[in-house]
């Protein structure tokens, strides 16, 4: 089943140069592609929006600070199953419960610096990638 998602790198991983490092790891995934891909630094609106979820939660604030604090990657990947299949690759959101081979599990130890951003559920990855990359057919 062909669907798409939208993938963020976050701040720390551009910041630590890891970003050749993820995007590998995706793209050695067999029929997965990169459909699109920009370095942008993000506003607060645009973050708002996509984090709309997460309003009124403590750790809010400081995840809006963070993700504002420096170029992200955003990236549409598309293939089988790819929206699970990122979530899989990326790991759970804790780091240090991520398993070794998951990307935040390889490379991450706080919770909120967790490297990477994948939509959840099908109906997530159209509500964000409509937010991302508004011109998408
Ligand atoms: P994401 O949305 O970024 O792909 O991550 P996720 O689904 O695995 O996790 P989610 O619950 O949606 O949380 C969004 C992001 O907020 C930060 N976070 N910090 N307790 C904390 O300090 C905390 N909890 C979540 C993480 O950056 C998480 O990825
Ligand atoms: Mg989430």
């Amino acid at each position: 089943m062909t669907q798409r998602t939208l993938v963020l790198l976050k701040p720390d991983a551009v910041r630590r140069g890891l970003v050749g490092e993820i995007i590998g790891r995706i793209e050695r995934k067999a029929g997965w592609q990169i459909t699109a891909l920009e370095l942008r630094t993000l506003d607060r609106a645009t973050l708002e929006t996509h984090y709309g979820e997460h309003v009124g939660k403590p750790f809010y604030e400081p995840l809006i600070e963070f993700m504002s604090s420096g170029p992200v990657v955003a990236l549409v990947v598309e293939g089988e199953r790819v929206v699970e299949g990122l979530r899989t690759l990326a790991g759970p959101t804790d780091p240090i419960a991520a398993a070794p081979g998951s990307i935040r599990g390889d490379y991450g130890t706080i919770v909120r610096e967790n490297l990477i951003h994948a939509s959840d559920s099908e109906g997530s990855a159209e509500r964000e990638l409509k937010i991302f990359f508004p011109g998408l057919v």
